[in-house]
């Protein structure tokens, strides 16, 4: 069987690519469990600061559950595949490294679930985003009600998740579900990690305390998020890169940021 996921590296940037396009890289079990794998793959690598996730071929990011291997599968199995959704795919959302989706296609689904697991998102101008679940008879099933939600606000959610209208990538970054759209002059991987170099490049324990404080906030309240902040602050005044970056900046020059 061919290997559903393909990771390569580009610096500190890993890029897991969806590899599936005869389907249109859609999820079936083994695309899930292969990616909760490279998930734990990647947690195990400290020089790891950003991971692109994309699909493999121009049409597709994903278009969400494999509908044909759906087909065979009981509902005890279908279930499964729900918990696996969570506990598999759960990193994308959690990990220490910043995760994006890179939209190279359709997003539909348990694709644009994908996409909402991740920190951040971007996509082609060609990109089509939409939550079709309603109209097979279901709901989205990977976090996507609660993430979809929490991104662009209850009615815009509603509007999307009942109708199950498709997005074009114009309305996709109008209504926020979208942080860019690269434009057609660039290649998809190559504006995504110029969008990205401040990051990659970045002071680690600053990029890291940063992410983890704006997490932080969907979930505290405002006085344990502020005490959040500070703790988090306490360590980045703590480090060696910052006292790098105010002695470049009175040296006039880049800081060389150790990670320290
Ligand atoms: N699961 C499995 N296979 C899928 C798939 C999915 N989710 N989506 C597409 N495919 C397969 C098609 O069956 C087709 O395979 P075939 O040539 O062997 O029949 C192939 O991918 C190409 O799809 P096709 O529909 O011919 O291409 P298209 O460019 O006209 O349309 C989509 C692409 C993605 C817009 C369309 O296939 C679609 O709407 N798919 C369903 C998406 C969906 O509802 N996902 C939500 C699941 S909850």
């Amino acid at each position: 069987m061919t290997e559903p996921i393909r990771v390569e590296r580009s610096a500190a940037a890993a890029i897991v690519t969806i590899d599936r396009p005869e389907r249109m890289n859609a999820l079936s079990w083994a695309t899930v469990r292969r990616l909760g794998e490279v998930g734990q793959e990647l947690a195990a690598d400290a020089s790891v600061r950003v991971c692109v996730l994309t699909g493999a071929g121009d049409k597709a990011f994903c278009a969400g559950a494999d509908l044909k291997e759906r087909q065979s599968m009981s509902r005890a199995q279908v279930r499964e595949m729900l918990t696996a959704y969570r506990s598999d795919l759960g990193w994308l959302a959690r990990s220490d490294f910043v995760t994006v989706a890179a939209i190279n296609g359709v997003a539909l689904g348990g694709g644009l679930e994908l996409a909402l697991s991740c920190d951040l998102r971007c996509a082609v101008p060609g990109a089509t985003l939409g939550l079709p679940e309603t109209s097979l008879g279901i709901i989205p099933g990977a976090g996507g009600t609660q993430r979809i939600a929490r991104l662009i606000g209850e009615a815009r959610a509603l509007d999307l998740v009942l109708t199950g209208r498709r997005l074009d990538a114009t309305e996709a970054l109008a209504v926020g579900l979208l942080n860019r759209v690269i434009p057609e002059s660039e290649s998809l991987l190559d504006g995504t990690l110029a969008w990205l170099k401040p990051v990659i490049e970045g002071a680690p324990i600053a990029q890291r305390a940063a992410l983890l404080a704006v997490r932080a906030a969907r979930a505290l309240h405002l006085e344990q998020g502020l005490d959040y902040e500070r703790e988090l602050y306490e360590i980045c005044l703590e480090s060696e890169d910052r006292d790098e970056a105010l002695r470049a900046i009175a040296e006039k020059r880049k800081p060389n940021f150790t990670g320290k």
